[in-house]
């Protein structure tokens, strides 16, 4: 075992592993939502933001560096991937590659036990597990803080599935600071997320291309103002396990940055129209007193949170509308881990 020093920090480094290492990682729902980078390369984000695991719902990747390759060869949902896919996860295993002082290529295979790009954020999971895994299989022995670094550099809300449960990203003010770490444990607060899948469908633009148009809204500065307040409100609210106030800042923040993609050059229209009858029913349902909410990421799909005792009844009402083609229910999930 070596220790070696790599951009300021010191890291303890084994040989490569000789066999094949996995590991999963969920997605996460942000409640106060990233949307713009300070810097697109690092992935550095324009403000902080809270998140919650999502149990159920998973990545689980293998790694194995194998010096007889030629190349990195990807595999996901057992079909081999070429092209931009296949070319960022390279661009992030040069990361790792950088880091450990090694150039093997590696055989990557990964799989997804929900649909990737409308909604549910499967390059979180995609890119924690990743980390973990080539980290580890590489000889990297990384804590999670570090994890969560390289992880961000995949995707930025990667950096928010490697601790567990409820996770706080801050934003930082360059590559050493900005990474994410636990506000509570997954046992903390037993809300659902009812995952209302309404378009299987890939997006026209996806997030990174989303982050570069941010700048773009004439709303993102007002959008930028305030982020911090909300950010210490949903934390406070979380931590209490007050649903009123977390359910009033978690719309407002989803709402904020829908307006910034609606408002940016090119314009992001993310909703279909069965996206606006659940977001609308949700509010009357929490009228009627009902502990429930929504969120909506760069997708057409609704997050529906909601206390657990009320998971069940939510769910009934949900299943009867129109345009939902599945209900996912996902808890408060753990990090990213090695199996
Ligand atoms: O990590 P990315 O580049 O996929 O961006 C995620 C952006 C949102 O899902 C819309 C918001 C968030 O904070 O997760």
């Amino acid at each position: 075992m070596i220790k070696i020093h790599f951009n300021h920090n010191e890291i303890t480094m084994k040989s490569p592993e000789s066999q094949p290492v996995t590991a999963i990682a969920h997605p996460n729902i942000a409640f106060i939502k990233y949307w713009g980078n300070r810097d697109q390369q690092l992935r550095l984000p324009c403000n902080s933001s809270l998140s919650m695991n999502l149990s159920g719902l998973e990545t689980r990747t293998t790694v194995y560096f194998d010096p007889s390759l030629h190349k990195d060869v990807f595999i996901l949902g057992g079909e081999r991937i070429t092209g931009a896919a296949a070319e960022r996860v390279s661009a992030f295993l040069n990361v790792v590659r950088e880091f450990a002082g090694v150039d093997s290529y590696a055989q990557i295979e990964s799989q997804n036990n929900f649909p990737a790009g409308a909604g549910v954020a499967s390059s979180a999971s995609a890119f924690a597990a990743l980390a973990l895994a080539a980290s580890t299989a590489i000889g990297l022995e990384l804590s999670e803080k570090e994890l969560s670094r390289l992880a961000r550099r995949g995707s930025g809300s990667a950096c928010r599935s490697i601790p567990t449960g409820f996770v706080e990203w801050q934003a930082g003010s360059s590559d050493a600071d900005s990474y994410a770490w636990s506000i509570a444990p997954a046992q903390h607060w037993s809300l659902v997320d009812l995952v209302c899948v309404i378009d299987k469908g890939h997006k026209a633009v996806g997030s990174t291309g989303g982050h570069a148009l941010a700048g773009t809204s004439p709303l993102q500065s007002l959008r930028l103002a305030h982020v911090q307040e909300r950010v210490d409100l949903c934390r406070s609210a979380i931590l209490a396990r007050d649903f009123e106030t977390f359910a009033e800042v978690v719309e407002e923040d989803s709402n904020l940055m829908h307006a910034v993609m609606r408002t940016s050059n090119t314009p992001l229209h993310y909703w279909l129209p069965e996206t606006e009858v659940v977001l609308w029913m949700v509010k009357s349902w929490r009228k009627e007193g009902i502990p429930v909410c929504a969120t909506v990421d760069a997708g057409p799909n609704v997050h529906v949170l909601v206390e657990s005792a009320h998971a069940n009844w939510v769910e009934q009402q949900l299943s009867r509308l129109p345009g939902i083609s599945q209900i996912y229910k996902a808890q408060p999930g753990d990090g990213a881990r090695l199996i």
